[in-house]
């Protein structure tokens, strides 16, 4: 059995967190520029809280909780950012928190820091459906993120395009999506950010698409809008499922976000998504995808991504 490090004790795992988050605040406040020295902290606190929050992320209380002593401990700012991994790039990290080890990102991080010469908050790699986690550990970060005071959210993916018209590279704004996960976040015991049946009409703001659209142009970067289909994965789609999905009314489809989405928008939060076209799933052209290309296709495009966002963030 694991006993904590922090206070030694064995089973109340969400105060281990709130103990660790305490130790990583006294750690921040005498931070000065010992990289190394935090990498080596941060990497022994890791496991310890990854155990800590996923035995936290079901009650709404310690949730609360968790977010408070975060907020106590940072000096937070107005405009956050969820990224997918590796999209925290461009950002200029001051602090982190690390929160997971996922199946193919080993860096998992909660990074508070400047973009856009804004104080943001990013997520270095996600809680993925397809890696076991349920919706209610997959959506936590953006509960925490809420608790945190945050009024805007930034996503983006990796996903496979299946309108004829897009390319490999190509950024789609996402302007609407189909959730096609088996388990829905805003199941059970409803969360007092928002109404129990809650209207998904203006989902992905349209002040911010409208922006990003002005923006794109402004910079020449080219930008498609489509609807993303959310699945569990982590199978890619056989060439009859990009049919249906296409036929159903999707541009792209990807195994993530979605859940996200939902609780942000439950809470209120306004969002904007890019997805990244790593791949094609065109009706009778069947590619071969391999994880490998998805992401040389989205490192590639990644850069572009991060510019739009980057902008959309200074003039917020
Ligand atoms: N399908 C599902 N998820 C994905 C894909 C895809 O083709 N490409 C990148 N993520």
């Amino acid at each position: 059995a694991a006993v904590c490090r922090g206070c030694g004790n064995l089973n109340k795992y969400f105060f281990h967190a709130a103990a660790s988050l305490c130790q990583m605040a006294v750690f921040y406040t005498n931070y000065t520029a010992d990289f190394l020295y935090y990498r080596q902290y941060a990497q022994n606190l890791q496991r310890h809280l990854q155990i800590s929050l996923r035995n936290t992320v079901g009650n709404y209380n310690n949730l609360r909780l968790i977010a408070q002593n975060i907020i106590s401990l940072h000096n937070i700012a107005q405009a956050h950012v969820l990224c997918a991994e590796g999209c925290s790039d461009g950002c200029q990290c001051a602090r982190f928190i690390c929160y997971l080890q996922t199946d193919i990102c080993r860096c998992g991080q909660l990074i508070f820091g400047r973009l856009g010469g804004k104080d943001v908050m990013a997520m270095e790699g996600r809680f993925h459906y397809y890696e076991g986690y349920n919706m209610k550990e997959v959506t936590f970060p953006i509960r925490v993120m809420y608790e945190l005071g945050i009024k805007t959210l930034f996503v983006s993916n990796a996903s496979g395009g299946m309108n004829p018209e897009f390319k490999i590279g190509d950024l789609m704004i996402i302007t609407d999506h189909i959730n096609f996960f088996p388990e829905h976040p805003l199941r059970g015991k409803n969360f007092p950010t928002g109404p129990r049946f809650p209207d998904m009409h203006e989902t992905y703001d349209h002040a911010l698409i409208k922006e990003a659209d002005q923006i794109a142009e402004e910079k020449g970067i080219r930008v498609m809008h489509g609807v993303y289909v959310g699945v569990q994965g982590p199978t890619f789609e056989t060439p009859a499922e990009y049919k249906m999905y296409h036929r159903l009314g999707g541009d792209a489809v990807g195994m993530s976000t979605v859940p996200e989405v939902i609780v942000a928008h439950h809470c209120g939060i306004r969002t904007f998504g890019i997805s990244i076209i790593t791949d094609l799933g065109l009706e009778d052209t069947p590619v071969e995808v391999s994880h490998e290309e998805v992401q040389v296709a989205a490192n590639n495009a990644q850069p572009l991504m991060t510019e739009i966002m980057r902008e959309m963030i200074r003039r917020a």
